[in-house]
């Protein structure tokens, strides 16, 4: 595996320096093999469904539909994206499935209009698409009354939780659809990102208990995503021919009682792309206060936020300018350039700093976030008036340019001054 190596001079064949000569830095380069290799570990379950969340750019997407993963969404913009890279908007299985607990107004138009398959995570939804679309298919998506994630934020069940239809609505949505003609015929269970296999048999056998009362209409059955990977040198990959058995078995059983096929589907968005992306920064100054010593480097939480929002740990490396293989390692805190004192990406939840070990750097040299594929540039923010990062795919052993840099003219397009009288 690449990550956790502290000195590393190449992604996927492809020389960092070179990569950082040509595109600039901050960059997001993801490596189209590791990708491949996490869309064939999934292909026991019956269909692979991408959470474009975690990394929607089109050149991504284009990829997934490539390779026969289908798309979620979650928003008017992520269906554009996908109807723009290639997919369809209806099928079966439904190549874009729009999962949200909300229709803005643009969504609900959008849907209505393409005939987008629906999977609805509250009550209103199903009047809002009711009424303007009876008789369609659409799918539930159901808060079993717990939840469980890497963290808080992450933590998407339970009464805590915004998302999903409470497992006890579920009798009244199914009246309710009747009343619009809308015909139920799957059940989505999304408890949070970083699900393990004890917390999975309860989610199980919630979903079975609500298929049960959804009754033979039934068809499919989905996972939903939160599928974790390992961001630490100890922690476990998942199990991931136990968790599909336990799936399965839910799914067996469905099948044995209805007596027709039910499909089962996975959702993830992480587990497809994290381990394929990596923030190529470079370090800009070297400053010691007090005891610590602080590498600051040109990428911020502008770009990679998770760190500030969850403590979350990420591998890192330093890629020496001159080339060299082996320097000894110091303690060192890794920031960026942001005006903010919690533009560091060294922290605990909390925001409680802490000390990386790293090996000593000069400035000018790279250094490189590892793991960042997920939920690292589309969580991106022009904060500070920094510019959005460029973002590069390797594929075939070169590396392809997927989003250029933002300019100053982008920054500002939009803005207006008000003319004075
Ligand atoms: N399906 C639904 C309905 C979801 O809400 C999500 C994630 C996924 C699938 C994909 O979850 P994944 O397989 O990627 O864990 N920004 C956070 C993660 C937020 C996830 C939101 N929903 C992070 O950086 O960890």
């Amino acid at each position: 595996m690449p990550c956790f190596s502290n000195i590393r001079h190449e992604i996927a064949g492809v020389p960092i320096l070179d990569l950082a000569h040509e595109f600039g830095t901050p960059t997001f380069v993801y490596d189209t093999g590791t990708i491949v290799q996490r869309i064939e570990d999934l292909r026991a379950f019956d269909h692979i469904r991408y959470a474009q969340k975690a990394c929607s750019n089109l050149a991504v997407l284009d990829l997934m539909r490539q390779h026969g993963v289908l798309v979620d969404t979650v928003s008017a913009g992520e269906i554009r994206r996908a109807l723009v890279a290639g997919y369809a908007p209806t099928g079966s299985p439904p190549p874009i499935v729009y999962t949200a607990d909300i229709f803005d107004r643009e969504s609900l138009n959008l849907v209505v209009e393409q005939n987008i398959h629906v999977n609805c995570g509250s009550p209103d939804m199903l009047d809002q698409y009711g009424s303007l679309a009876p008789g369609r298919e659409v799918t539930l998506r159901i808060n079993p009354g717990f939840g469980h994630g890497h963290s808080r934020k992450t933590n998407t069940g339970g009464d805590q939780s915004k998302h999903g239809i409470w497992y006890d609505q579920l009798h009244d949505c199914l009246v309710n659809a009747d009343n619009y003609g809308l015909s139920v015929t799957g059940l989505h269970m999304h408890i949070g990102s970083g699900t393990d296999l004890e917390h999975l048999s309860q989610v199980c056998a919630a979903m079975e208990k609500a298929a049960l009362e959804l009754g033979r209409n039934l068809k499919s059955i989905s996972a939903g995503g939160g599928l974790p990977i390992p961001y630490q040198e100890d922690q476990q990959r998942l199990d991931l021919g136990a968790y599909f058995a336990v799936w399965n078995a839910t799914r067996q059983r469905l099948q044995d009682h209805f007596g027709h096929a039910i499909s089962l589907e996975i959702e993830p968005g992480r587990y497809l792309v994290a381990e394929s992306g990596y923030l190529i920064a470079e370090i800009r100054a070297i400053k010691r206060q007090a005891d610590n010593v602080f590498y600051l480097v040109d990428a911020g939480f502008n770009n990679l936020a998770r760190p500030i929002l969850y403590g979350a740990h990420h591998p890192m490396a330093i890629v020496p300018a001159d080339g060299e293989t082996r320097r000894p390692e110091v303690d060192v805190i890794v920031g960026g350039p942001l005006c903010e004192s919690g533009d560091i990406f060294t922290q605990e939840e909390g925001g409680f700093v802490i000390t990386r070990c790293l090996p000593t750097a000069a400035v000018g040299d790279l250094l490189v976030i590892e793991c960042a594929g997920a939920y690292g540039f589309v969580m991106g923010s022009n904060y500070n008036s920094k510019p959005l990062a460029a973002e590069v795919l390797i594929a075939d052993g070169r590396p392809h340019l997927i989003r250029r840099r933002q300019t100053f003219e982008d920054l500002i397009a939009g803005e207006m001054i008000p003319q004075q009288p």
